[in-house]
């Protein structure tokens, strides 16, 4: 009760003077009353450590109550469910909220909009510096619902896939939430991939609309977005294509296939009835990569999703009414779904939309922003943490942040200097930082120093705790579980969770190859951890051949693919190595066909230029080495552990070669590495 007093009264104070001056004092109370509501209706977000660990010892030991108690509490419910979960890690099963009907779009805005209309839901940061909008629940869900009527009008129902290929602004939500409401499963692609890519993912998920824009704005660099929905469609089939206008620039219609959206949506109703679904009806399809194969189109259902993404939202970030919360990551990523979205959405939060990038017009472009908008709680990766402690603390520093509570880092480890200066001097060693480690497959934050933070020394680079219903596991090689502290191992989950991905699209049986047949009866993540001396977990790196760069997901296996297209090429392995700022960055060894004219420059560009337009220029390698050959061992399998540490530098770790078929090509190897120096 004390915290509903103190936001009414600080809410009261920071607009008293300008309600007087207006004379619109009783929009200013019954605002506050509002906001009073909304807290008694979802509880506070800071809760004292005894009462967390009491709540996570009985997620553990009773979950069906933990999680029900929560759902029931914490969403609107068309038709109550009538089973809390079916699940089983051994056969990869989570059914959560069973038979309940439920309207996640209703969830993110109608309930919101009851009790407080004119609340801000979205504040779009938009590119061009110093400009920013506020949308409210009510316009969100008026625009949300015109959108999906054009979707119906479009021919789209219930079940089918509907892409999204856009920049992130509030039309982008709109169309997100557009499909939820209408029962369509939408499958974000991040604006920054290419036509090849996009079509892949078009084909993949069965779209047969794609909604995009005519261009983007990135650092006021214009992305031709249309264009490149152009060309990946000469290889799909799709029926229509929505193009928002964000710049307004020319760009090519095709009569009959492409609309522009806006002009569409103005002649739709505001209104738009929700579509009763089932919990476990899917919500998306998010593509992420894996060690092998082509990317996967990750699958989430309704309710288990929702109530995760809304929880960690609210815990790990203290998110309490009337806060204004910046995540900003793309929406073409989970981040982006989870963080940016859902989970804000679902506690009634004002979210921030940044569609610019942290150095535009200069590297205090976060903490003006934080300056202007007053932000509150701030979730960013630590690539760009890096990139900006670069440029010195004056920037930082000539911003006001004293309203920031709590830092977040998502994506990739941080390394300690980025983590104490994001501690020390973005926070003023006063926010605490919460190192979410988690994955597109769990939905939402998984390992977190969530709430225990404030009794527990913060520790650098660790993301130190379990969630509420997370049950780490650590296993040796053997897939023996490894017990006490002090123990290092492969990172398994041994219970299920609600927001945890239900399939791989179209591919049950790679769903279960890759994550529950690894380790019977544990979910296997593809990372490593420690859990040291205190218990606290800490992330080791991927174990697989996926690497992680920018805080972007990407399969060594998927470049090879690309590069082994090259007529002149015979073989590749591609290994990540340590970037400074990138964390890793993408290293190709590349071995050529016989009796190739073609100049080792030239094909090295051409490589480079075949892998943009195959995936985009994230995933280009910048380090490409034509070797003599790849170190094999007598069975032919590329031992990529030698790879890895000479693109490291670290020829030294390279260790016992006996069992290679040949073992001067490592000489050779090393030879050519520093010479690429
Ligand atoms: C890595 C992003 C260390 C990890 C939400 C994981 C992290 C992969 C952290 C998932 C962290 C994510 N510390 N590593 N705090 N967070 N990772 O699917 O390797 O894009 O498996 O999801 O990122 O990447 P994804």
């Amino acid at each position: 009760m004390s915290m509903l007093i103190r936001i009414s009264r600080d809410l009261m104070k920071n607009n008293l003077q300008h309600a007087v001056k207006n004379n619109t004092w009783y929009q200013t109370k019954s605002r506050c009353l509002s906001i009073a509501a909304a807290l008694q209706h979802y509880g506070p977000s800071v809760l004292g450590a005894d009462q967390i660990k009491k709540m996570y010892e009985q997620s553990l030991s009773d979950p069906e109550t933990f999680w029900g108690e929560h759902a029931r509490s914490k969403l609107n419910w068309i038709k109550d469910f009538e089973q809390v979960s079916n699940s089983d890690m051994n056969t990869g099963k989570h059914e959560w909220f069973l038979n309940g009907k439920i309207n996640v779009s209703e969830n993110c805005l109608d309930r919101h909009v009851a009790r407080d209309p004119d609340a801000t839901a979205l504040i779009w940061e938009k590119d061009e510096p110093n400009t920013h909008v506020k949308v409210s629940y009510k316009e969100l869900l008026e625009k949300t619902c015109q959108v999906a009527n054009v979707l119906k009008r479009k021919g789209v129902q219930k079940g089918d896939t509907v892409c999204i290929y856009m920049p992130v602004s509030p039309i982008a939500v709109a169309c997100m939430l557009a499909c939820t409401r209408i029962g369509a499963i939408h499958s974000v692609v991040f604006a920054g991939f290419s036509a090849e890519a996009l079509s892949a993912r078009i084909n993949d998920g069965g779209s047969k609309i794609v909604i995009t824009a005519d261009e983007g704005l990135r650092g006021s660099k214009r992305i031709s977005l249309k264009n490149t929905v152009d060309k990946a469609l000469e290889n799909c089939s799709v029926d229509n294509v929505l193009v928002y206008q964000r710049t307004g620039a020319d760009v090519h219609m095709q009569h009959g296939r492409d609309f522009y959206l806006e002009e569409e949506m103005s002649s739709e109703s505001v209104e738009c009835v929700p579509e009763p679904m089932d919990s476990e009806d899917p919500l998306f399809i998010l593509y992420t990569s894996g060690s092998t194969g082509k990317p996967k189109g990750v699958q989430h259902s309704q309710a288990g999703y929702l109530l995760y993404a809304m929880m960690t939202h609210k815990y790990v970030f203290k998110y309490e009414v009337g806060d204004i919360y910046a995540c900003v990551a793309d929406i073409g990523w989970i981040t982006g779904h989870s963080y940016v979205v859902y989970g804000p959405l679902a506690n009634g939060a004002t979210s921030v939309l940044f569609e610019s990038v942290p150095t535009y017009p200069d590297p205090g472009r976060y903490w003006e922003m934080v300056e202007r908008l007053k932000v509150n709680q701030f979730y960013g990766a630590p690539t760009a943490i890096r990139l900006l402690l670069k440029f010195g603390n004056e920037f930082v520093e000539k911003y006001d942040r004293d309203t920031l509570k709590v830092l977040g880092t998502v994506g990739e480890p941080i390394n300690e200097e980025a983590w104490h200066w994001y501690y020390d001097i973005v926070g003023q060693k006063k926010c605490p930082i919460s190192d979410t480690w988690w994955q597109t497959e769990t939905g939402g934050i998984v390992i977190s120093p969530v709430p225990e933070q404030d009794v527990v020394p913060p520790k650098p680079a660790c993301p130190m705790f379990p969630f509420f219903g997370v049950k780490p596991i650590l296993l040796d090689e053997e897939g023996k579980e490894l017990h006490g502290n002090d123990v290092s191992g492969l990172l398994c989950l041994g219970s299920s969770l609600p927001g945890m991905a239900r399939t791989i699209h179209g591919d049950q049986e790679r769903f279960l190859d890759v994550y529950y047949r690894p380790y019977p009866g544990y979910y296997f993540t593809g990372d490593g951890a420690r859990r040291d001396a205190e218990g606290h977990y800490h992330i080791t790196g991927r174990v697989d051949d996926v690497i992680n760069v920018k805080g972007v997901r990407l399969g060594t296996a998927e470049v090879e693919d690309v590069m082994d297209n090259h007529d002149a090429v015979a073989e590749t392995a591609v290994v990540g190595y340590p970037h400074e700022i990138k964390g890793q960055g993408v290293y190709a060894y590349v071995t050529l066909k016989e009796g190739i004219s073609e100049s080792e420059e030239d094909i090295k560009k051409e490589l480079q230029a075949m892998v943009k337009s195959s995936i985009g220029s994230f995933a280009v390698p910048e380090m490409i080495q034509i070797a003599p050959g790849l170190p094999k061992t007598r069975s032919g399998k590329i031992m990529r552990r030698i790879l890895r540490c000479v693109a490291a530098n670290k020829p030294e770790d390279v260790g016992d070669i006996s069992t290679l078929a040949d073992d001067s090509v490592v000489e050779e190897i090393i030879a050519n590495h520093e010479k690429l120096l």
